[in-house]
């Protein structure tokens, strides 16, 4: 990483399902696997996952596949299995990842590729996809952003533990803003309350930089590393703003 990772992924990693409920993750996992699927021509049995986080789409996509999950981040790997405890999980950077002798039917990377912010880090990504797939087989990359319908926006958020004797409560402010529009990256900047089991109460502030390309930069860097049929696709959210828009490409048979 070029900037430290934020405390959610790594000292605050225990609360990340009180941000973002796995529960929530049900329509995009699905429409992600149909458009694995269609891409493949067959339904992916194996699936790789660049940056799994927590484990929120691997909660669904594991009924339909067998998913290994790779994160840079060991305490969202502990966190992911806690959910995931049949899942393969395996700590590496999407970047250099290499797992030897290993080919998928298909690699998944949902909101973790927003992490990437040049384009040299991007296209790294992009091989390590295309070193585990198996002849055939497509890579699915689902970015918070494209630059063409990027907004600067605010946002809040948060949710209460639903596991039996966890009575930890977590919510958010969220402000996003591009400090230039130039360049290829922008800031999320989060503002947590923190209700531990005890009652007592804390906050913190966290700095999310993350990339953002144009859909030419994303289909050019797809192809180059040497996909085929690369295209932009919807993500099963449609609510025009975070992570709407994903790329789909394969690898020749
Ligand atoms: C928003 S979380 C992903 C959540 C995930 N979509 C889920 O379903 O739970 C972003 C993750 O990206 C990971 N990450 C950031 N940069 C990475 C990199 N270069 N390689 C692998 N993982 C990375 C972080 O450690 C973090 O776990």
């Amino acid at each position: 990483m070029n900037e430290p990772q934020p405390h959610l992924y790594t000292d605050l990693a225990p609360w990340f399902h009180l941000l973002t409920d796995p529960a929530d993750y049900a329509p995009g996992a699905a429409h992600a696997i149909d458009v694995l699927t269609e891409a493949i021509g067959e339904a992916p049995t194996t699936i790789l996952e660049l940056g799994s986080g927590g484990g929120n789409n691997a909660f669904h996509m594991k009924a339909r596949a067998t998913l290994t999950l790779t994160d840079l981040s060991p305490e969202m790997l502990a966190l992911s299995r806690t959910i995931n405890p049949e899942c393969e999980h395996i700590e590496g950077d999407m970047r250099t990842l290499r797992l030897e002798e290993r080919a998928f039917d298909a690699v998944f990377c949902h909101d973790a590729v927003s992490y990437l912010t040049n384009e040299p880090d991007l296209r790294a990504a992009f091989e390590t996809a295309v070193a585990h797939l198996r002849p055939g087989g497509a890579a699915l990359f689902e970015p918070d952003h494209v630059r063409e319908t990027y907004a600067d926006a605010t946002d809040h958020g948060g949710h209460d533990s639903a596991t039996p004797g966890d009575l930890r409560s977590l919510r958010y402010l969220q402000w996003r803003w591009d400090p230039d529009p130039t360049d290829t990256w922008y800031l999320d900047e989060f503002a947590y309350l923190l209700r531990d089991t005890d009652g007592t109460l804390t906050s913190a502030i966290d700095r999310h930089t993350l990339g953002l390309f144009p859909r030419a930069s994303w289909i050019g860097l797809l192809t180059d590393v040497g996909f085929v049929d690369v295209r932009s696709v919807g993500t099963g959210y449609d609510d025009g703003d975070v992570g709407a828009e994903g790329f789909l490409a394969r690898v020749r048979s």
